[in-house]
Order: C-alpha cells, then structure tokens, then sequence
C-alpha cells in the first residue's frame, strides 16, 4: 500500500514520516516499508543516507510519480511529498495511486487558515477530492489528519480537533507531541519509534483497517 504524507506548506512531513517508518519496522507485524521522497529539498531521502535506515528511500519527486513508483504487494510505501501550495504537481500524481492520506499539521490558527482557507491556492482538501477523476476507483483516498507539535494540556490540540472535524476532515486520536529530540531528530539514526507516539499511530491505523 502507499501512505502520502501531505501539508500545504512545512507541516512536520519528513520528522513523521521517518519516525513512522522506523515504527512500522519496530512493529509486531512484519511491516516492510519503503520511503519515497516526492519533495525537492530531498530531505527525508538525505535523512535515509545519513540515519541509516534500515530501509530505502527513493528519490521521488516527480510529476510523473503515479506512472514510476509501484510498491509491492507485501511492502508500505511512506511518501513524503512537498509543499501542495507550491507543487501541487508532484501531490496530484501522488494521489492518484495513494491508498491513505496523512495530512500533518500544527494545532494552530496558522497552519488551519492554509488548509481550510488559504488566499490565492487550491485548498488541500479540494485537491484529495479532485483526485477521485484520476484514481482508478474514481473515489478520492481515505484521509485522515494527524496533529503535530501538540502541547500536553494546551486547549490548542481539543481545539483544533474540533474545528477541523466541522470541516469535514477525519482526525486521528493520536498526536505527536513537541518534543526537542523529535525537532533535532532528523539527519540521524531513530531507535525506539514503536515505544513513543509513533507505536500508537501504527496502532491506531491498523484499529481503524488503514494499514493493508
Ligand atoms: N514533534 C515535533 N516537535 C517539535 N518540533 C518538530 C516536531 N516535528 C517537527 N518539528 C520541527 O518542525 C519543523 C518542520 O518539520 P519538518 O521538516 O518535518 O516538516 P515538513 O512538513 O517536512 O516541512 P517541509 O515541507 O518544508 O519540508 C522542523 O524544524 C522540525 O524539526
Ligand atoms: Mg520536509
């Protein structure tokens, strides 16, 4: 199966999308997963190189991604795609063959007006549904947002939940906390990912039938 992590713009992509992976790895189920790094900065295939990962991520930003990637059957593709406001064409091919969508995002005003209400951009949630033409089911992918650089405690995380489930968004129960090791974390290695909130987003996903 193949997991698009998305944002329109910085959303805590890469940071997940690493520590995700390596989760996966750690899990009970002998998940397999492959990265795809559909962003120009190339950062999360850079991360791979310098952490050590013990599986492989491609280089993947292309317009064409639908065309050039195919995950096989036994493995997760983890896709880390760049900012939709600026390449929405690298996300639209992504889309198109992508069994699940993470929208990552702050519990945060900022990041809220650019999914739901941004100036002189398709919104993002227009963008998943547009793709259901170009899919083969002809049904935009399952999406779900996840909450990042939440705060214990802060009225921020119950706060944005709610708004974004009145827009219509599915948000998942877990959250990835702020956390100095997660923000320093990219360029090395990961351990211990299952133990943390990354083992209950694998845990959550698979209790609501999203992983295959
Ligand atoms: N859980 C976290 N706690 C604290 N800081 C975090 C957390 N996750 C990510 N960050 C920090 O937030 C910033 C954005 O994260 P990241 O680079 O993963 O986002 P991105 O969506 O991949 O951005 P871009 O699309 O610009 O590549 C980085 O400085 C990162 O270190
Ligand atoms: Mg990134």
């Amino acid at each position: 199966m193949l997991i698009a992590n998305v944002s329109p713009r910085t959303g805590g992509k890469t940071t997940n999308s690493g520590w995700f992976a390596h989760a996966l790895v750690e899990a009970q189920r002998d998940y397999k997963p492959v990265g795809f790094d559909a962003d120009h900065s190339q950062q999360f295939h850079a991360w791979s190189e310098t952490g050590d990962f013990p599986f492989e991520v491609k280089p993947a930003a292309s317009a064409k991604f639908h065309t050039e990637h195919v995950v096989p059957a036994e493995m997760i593709g983890i896709v880390d795609c760049g900012h939709t406001e600026n390449h929405p064409d690298i996300t639209n091919s992504v889309l198109r063959v992508a069994d699940l969508v993470i929208l990552h995002m702050a519990p945060t005003k900022a990041d809220f007006d650019r999914i739901i209400d941004p100036p002189d951009k398709t919104k993002i949630g227009d963008i998943i549904a547009m793709s259901a033409a170009l899919r083969s089911d002809r049904t935009p992918p399952p999406t779900w947002v996840l909450l990042n650089r939440t705060v214990s405690g802060a009225s921020s995380t119950g706060l944005y939940r709610d708004m974004m489930e009145d827009e219509g968004w599915n948000v998942l129960t877990t959250v990835i906390p702020r956390s100095e090791a997660l923000a320093q974390s990219v360029s090395y290695p990961i351990s211990g990912a299952s133990k943390g909130p990354f083992g209950s987003l694998v845990t959550e996903l698979e209790d609501r039938g999203l992983l295959k």
